[in-house]
């Protein structure tokens, strides 16, 4: 047994030096043979070319250094005044401008992008938009142009017969002139919120026909015209909140909105509703109507009988002033969610109330002045989350939960208890998930989740517990087999110098939550009785790049995430997951990184051994920043050079390691923080090994073995040969990828 294990390490040391061979043509992870600016990071995503030169300081667009096949064009973030027109031939489909400082979309600037899909422009300063200027692409999907003074605009707004996705949010817009959306007819969604525009007059969304989602938060409404909405019989999204519609006429705004299932009339001023003001909305799925001044609501006439597919109703902070009645939710059977937070509300009103809503998975009764609750609880066969923080519960806590025996998910966050009596859970044995985070606790009583034996998630988040949870809380000797995930993020942990963490009946848990725990090093034994864990996360610790420091690593054999951002790291070795075969998530941004050869030993490790850069997070983009409504400023891994460096530095131009692509400009370092990305193109370290024969290597594992070949040393050789296959087959099949993607793409068009 100790000599395969002893096999394995020498096994990934080798595998290491290895694989790289195949890998000559890569740099920063793709194949480069598709153009890419000096200041950028090119990479495949999924099939296609991706050039992102976002947060770059770039003052304008490299046209001539891009390819004519870039896909994704990625120029967020820079100090970009002016466009020009793009090369004649580019195939791009994408364009992210946003946060730099343009002023104008003209025209000449997207002449010709005959297969742009998705443009944003949001975050600069622009006050003019020619309504022509997408007028060549003729497969506009969605445009963001949200953030910028545009002001007024005269006429149609846009030229587009396909763009189905338009926000134009924060554009300080004081009215919708009746032409504005003529040549958008097929918009399906349209974000106005937080533009000035007071009224909604006649027609401006008639010609919308197709609308399903209408976002109009924040726009100081008052008046409403009735027949706004008259043609949207499409519309199933619709979001007035923060406006002051007191006096709007409801029944008919909405009654023909038959369609409809989500409406947000959030902090909107309403102060009454008539019986039929949901008439028509026989499809209503999703119903905000919290911090409103609703005190006579009377929410059975209000639902009426035609709202039987509300799931969602939020009532939180409408100074509904009681009794509920009986029959209140009767018609809302189907409710799954119900909010009804800071309202003043009484224990037997409730029992009544709740008893036509036996589908209830979620009762948010946070801050409602209740003493007592209702006995009836256990009619809740489905309640996943009963949350009755913020109430003076205090003193008779244990009676209190004395009807809750068949309840399996209990939130009592953050209710400011600072003691928990030993009992208060002994008859909960169905519990399966307890929250008790935001408690100032500081400590547990002993037997206090004894008879939880069903538990399989425990959130203690923010509880100000110094020990991790003590081996006598739980009953001696039983290991709680369900029990599989514990969150205790932001609690100020002691660790133990030596030994484990978490005591033996804890281990069947897979995923530990320590993020924010004032941690500043784990012993080697910490996770000793928790080795199974599967995802880790010890985000927002002191953790130091010292001597094994991540030593901790080596029992987690199952490990497949581990979060080490926001720690103390300056720098990281490969080496330390050598152990951790199924690792394929890996955050380490925000650390104070030094820029050494390590992190290029690191990114050569995720592309090479790993197979996949994305194992490190935050090494390219990712899939959400590269979507409608993404992330517009990312979250890169960085490192930094000292002032020592950063003077003496002169960066190689043109100089070839195998395996990185060079600059070809010559360029000077004048601030210090690098992205992994450009650190390892402009670093000139080596790849990390030499590359060495593989047949040699092979005889010198088996030699390792005295000659005796174990059949442990066979399956590995072979496990080394087939990933070294697979792995060259990936890197053709990318190479191949931008051939095919074109050949598609013209097929389809
Ligand atoms: C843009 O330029 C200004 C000054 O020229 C500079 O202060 C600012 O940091 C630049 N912004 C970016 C994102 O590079
Ligand atoms: C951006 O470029 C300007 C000059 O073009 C320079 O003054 C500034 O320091 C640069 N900012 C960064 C963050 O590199
Ligand atoms: C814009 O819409 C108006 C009204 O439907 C129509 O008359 C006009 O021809 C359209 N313009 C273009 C360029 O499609
Ligand atoms: C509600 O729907 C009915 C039948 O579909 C229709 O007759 C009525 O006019 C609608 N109400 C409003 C206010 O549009
Ligand atoms: C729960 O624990 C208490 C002691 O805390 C014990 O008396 C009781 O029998 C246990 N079991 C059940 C099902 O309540
Ligand atoms: C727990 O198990 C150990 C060894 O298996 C035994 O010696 C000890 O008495 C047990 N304790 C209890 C409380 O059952
Ligand atoms: C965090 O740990 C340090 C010692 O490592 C200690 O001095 C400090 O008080 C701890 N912080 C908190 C909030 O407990
Ligand atoms: C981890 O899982 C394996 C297989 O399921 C099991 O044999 C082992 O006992 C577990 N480890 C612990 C500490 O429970
Ligand atoms: C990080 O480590 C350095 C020394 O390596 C130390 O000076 C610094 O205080 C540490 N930072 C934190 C937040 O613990
Ligand atoms: C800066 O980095 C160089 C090279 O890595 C190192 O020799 C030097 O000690 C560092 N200086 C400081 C002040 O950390
Ligand atoms: C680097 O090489 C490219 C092409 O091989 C050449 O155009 C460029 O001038 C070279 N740069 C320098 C600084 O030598
Ligand atoms: C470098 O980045 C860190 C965060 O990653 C930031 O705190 C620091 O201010 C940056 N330094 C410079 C010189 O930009």
């Amino acid at each position: 047994m100790k000599n395969i294990c002893l096999n394995m390490e020498r096994f990934s040391l080798l595998a290491f030096i290895f694989i790289p061979i195949t890998f000559t043509y890569g740099f920063n992870g793709e194949s480069f043979e598709l153009e890419c600016p000096d200041e950028c990071d090119c990479h495949y995503f999924r099939i296609n070319w991706v050039t992102d030169c976002s947060e770059s300081n770039l003052t304008e667009i490299p046209y001539d250094e891009l390819s004519m096949s870039v896909y994704i064009l990625d120029l967020n973030g820079n100090n970009i005044t002016t466009l020009k027109a793009f090369p004649g031939d580019i195939k791009m489909r994408r364009l992210q401008i946003a946060n730099n400082r343009l002023t104008r979309v003209d025209r000449e600037a997207f002449k010709g992008l005959e297969y742009l899909i998705d443009v944003d422009l949001s975050g600069n300063n622009i006050s003019y938009v020619d309504p022509e200027a997408f007028l060549d692409s003729r497969g506009l999907l969605n445009v963001e142009l949200q953030d910028n003074p545009i002001s007024v605009v005269d006429g149609p707004f846009l030229i587009s017969t396909t763009l189905q996705y338009l926000d134009i949010s924060s554009c300080n817009l004081s009215e919708i002139n009746p032409q504005f959306f003529d040549n958008l007819t097929s918009l399906t969604t349209v974000d106005l919120s937080n533009n000035p525009l007071k009224t909604l007059d006649g027609s401006v969304f008639d010609v919308l026909t197709s609308l399903e989602t209408l976002k109009l938060n924040d726009c100081k409404l008052t008046t409403i015209s009735e027949s706004v909405f008259s043609t949207s019989i499409n519309l199933k999204n619709l979001e007035l909140a923060g406006n002051q519609l007191s006096n709007t006429n409801w029944p008919e705004l909405l009654g023909k909105m038959i369609r409809l299932e989500y409406l947000n009339l959030r902090k909107s001023g309403i102060t009454s509703l008539s019986e039929d003001t949901f008439s028509n909305c026989t499809n209503l799925v999703t119903l905000i109507l919290a911090d409103n001044e609703l005190r006579d609501l009377d929410v059975a006439a209000i639902l009426g009988s035609s709202v039987d597919h509300l799931e969602l109703l939020d009532l939180s902070n409408c100074k509904i002033q009681g009794p509920i009645s009986g029959e209140a939710f009767a018609n809302a059977s189907r409710l799954k969610s119900l909010y009804l937070s800071g309202n003043p509300l009484f224990a037997p009103d409730l029992q009544e109330a709740l008893e036509p809503l036996p589908k209830l998975e979620r009762l948010f009764l946070s801050n409602c002045g209740l003493r007592n609750l209702p006995d009836n609880f256990n009619v809740f066969d489905n309640l996943q989350e009963l949350d009755i923080s913020h109430n003076p519960l205090v003193n008779v806590f244990t009676k209190l939960l004395a009807p809750l025996e068949k309840l399996e998910y209990l939130n009592m966050g953050y209710s400011n208890l600072s003691y928990i009596g030993p009992d208060s859970f002994s008859k909960m044995t169905s519990m399966k998930r307890l929250v008790l985070s935001g408690n100032d606790l500081l400590s547990l009583e002993a037997g206090l989740f004894g008879n939880l034996t069903q538990l399989t998630t425990l959130e203690l988040e923010l509880c100000g517990l110094k020990r991790p949870l003590n081996a006598n809380v739980f009953f001696k000797n039983l290991t709680y087999m369900d029990l599989r995930e514990i969150r205790l993020g932001g609690n100020p942990l002691v660790i133990p110098d030596s030994g484990p963490v978490f005591p033996k009946q804890l281990s069947q848990v897979t995923i530990l939550d320590l993020s924010n725990c004032n941690i500043t090093s784990l012993n080697a034994d910490a996770f000793k009785n928790t080795e199974n864990l599967t995802e880790l996360n010890l985000a927002g610790n002191r953790i130091k790049s010292e001597y094994d420091s991540l030593s901790f690593l080596e029992r987690l054999h199952q490990l497949e995430k581990i979060n080490l951002s926001n720690n103390n790291l300056t720098t990281i070795d490969p080496q330390v997951f050598v152990n951790n075969p199924k690792l394929h998530s890996l955050n380490l941004i925000g650390n104070p990184f030094v820029c050494d050869c390590k992190i290029a030993e690191m990114w050569d490790w995720a592309n090479m051994i790993k197979g996949n850069l994305d194992v490190l997070i935050g090494a390219k983009s990712a899939e959400r920043d590269i979507v409608v409504k993404g992330n517009k400023k990312k979250k890169h891994l960085y490192c930094h050079y000292n002032e020592t460096q950063l003077r003496n530095m002169s960066l190689p131009i043109n100089k070839t390691v195998p395996g990185r692509r060079p600059f070809m400009k010559p360029r000077e370092l004048s601030f210090a923080n690098r992205t992994w990305a450009k650190y390892v193109r402009e670093s000139g370290c080596e790849p990390v090994v030499k590359i060495l024969r593989p047949v040699a290597l092979v005889a010198e594992l088996f030699d390792f073995n005295d000659g005796h070949i174990s059949s442990g040393t066979i399956v590995l050789a072979i496990t080394l040969a087939t990933t070294t296959i697979v792995m060259t087959l990936r890197l053709f099949r990318r190479r191949d990828a931008p051939a095919e993607d074109t050949e598609n793409n013209r097929k389809l068009r």
